[in-house]
């Protein structure tokens, strides 16, 4: 009897186990792993074409959909982290390094072959992200130099860039995360969003600085990553997660979301598992986002998050015209989601 009840009990929790692991394997497909490599940069070109990046000069190249890979290590670059990449489509190609000097390189032959396109040697320059508004109009944001936050601009798809004048100035111990390539939007060819951390937690804006209701006040904590949609052709939907780096479980702070384009923020009812790295909208209602401790889907637009996966991702990308959606993350783990 006891030992009867004993077995019931175990494969319950068995059978539920079971279920677990069947519900979180339809949401996401692990397509690839390479043990050593993280990645953080992904763009995602078309249902089959996309491209990352990562450390150790390391690209990864799929044009069937993400079934197989091309790995590259870039020549004379082997010790750089690219923690972002944006393509256009299987040829061409732009990756950002950080650290110091700062650096984009260009490809036009898929990765074959890449071109200098920006290099500054200035002490302390630390480029985080990049964002394209379209295959011309693109931005890059880095770390504050003497106190502003260093933003250029590319207006011919990446071959040359030019520094913005007068950039925002940055508060004593803010800065900028290079977790995903995630914290700089443009909604317009000249129109700039971009998020903070550190001892404060900001959303700048071309003309706006606001303050976000995120964990912040020490190093690892703020906004990682930011996304937008436009609602019906004229409300600007915002989304910002963050939290704490280096307490990936920390629900406290990790997301919150804007329906009037930034003027007044709301709390999810319920918040994403943890630290998150990256988020994007797949459409005006479902988005979804990613971290060291796994990923969540909101089907209402940022309001409720349900945990789909317990497997860490740095960075997911919707693919730019419709609604195909890949992750990347350590481990040089690449995956679609299942939708
Ligand atoms: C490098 O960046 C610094 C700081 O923003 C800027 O003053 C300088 O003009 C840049 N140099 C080049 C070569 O782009
Ligand atoms: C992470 O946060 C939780 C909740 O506040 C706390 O109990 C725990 O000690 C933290 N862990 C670390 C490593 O800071």
């Amino acid at each position: 009897m006891q030992i009867g009840k004993i077995q019931f009990v175990i494969s319950f929790f068995i059978l539920n186990f079971l279920l677990f692991i069947a519900a979180i394997g339809q949401e996401i497909e692990v397509l690839v792993e390479k043990p050593g490599i993280s990645l953080r940069g992904l763009s995602v070109v078309s249902k089959k074409v996309i491209w990352a990046s990562g450390n150790k000069g390391t690209v990864a190249i799929s044009t069937d959909g993400g079934n197989s890979w091309s790995w590259k290590t870039i020549g004379g670059y082997e010790s750089r982290d690219f923690r972002d990449i944006e393509a256009f489509d299987h040829r061409t190609a732009i990756i950002m390094a950080v650290g110091e000097p700062a650096l984009i390189l260009r490809t036009t032959d898929g990765g074959e072959s890449w071109k200098k396109v920006y290099e500054n040697k200035t002490e302390g320059m630390f480029l985080d992200a990049m964002f394209f508004y379209n295959a011309y109009h693109g931005m890059v944001i880095g770390d504050p130099i003497k106190g502003k936050f260093f933003i250029a601009r590319t207006n011919n798809g990446g071959n040359s860039w030019e520094e913005i004048k007068n950039p925002p100035a940055a508060a004593e111990g803010e800065a900028c995360f290079a977790a995903s390539g995630a914290n700089i939007i443009m909604t317009g060819p000249k129109q700039y969003y971009f998020v903070t951390g550190g001892k404060r937690s900001r959303l700048f804006s071309n003309d706006q600085v606001i303050d976000l209701p995120l964990l912040q006040g020490s190093e690892s904590q703020g906004a990682n990553a930011v996304t937008a949609a436009l609602v019906d052709k004229k409300t600007l939907h915002i989304i910002v997660v963050g939290g704490d780096f280096a307490n990936d479980t920390l629900r406290e702070g990790n997301c919150v979301f804007s329906r009037d384009g930034g003027k007044t923020w709301i709390n999810p009812s319920n918040k994403p598992y943890g630290y998150r790295s990256s988020v994007t909208f797949i459409n005006d209602k479902k988005a979804i986002t990613c971290g060291l401790n796994g990923v969540d889907i909101s089907y209402d637009g940022g309001i409720n998050w349900n945990g789909i996966s317990a497997i860490g991702f740095h960075v997911c990308q919707k693919e730019k015209k419709g609604e195909t959606v890949f992750l990347a993350g350590n481990d040089g783990r690449i995956a679609r989601l299942i939708q």
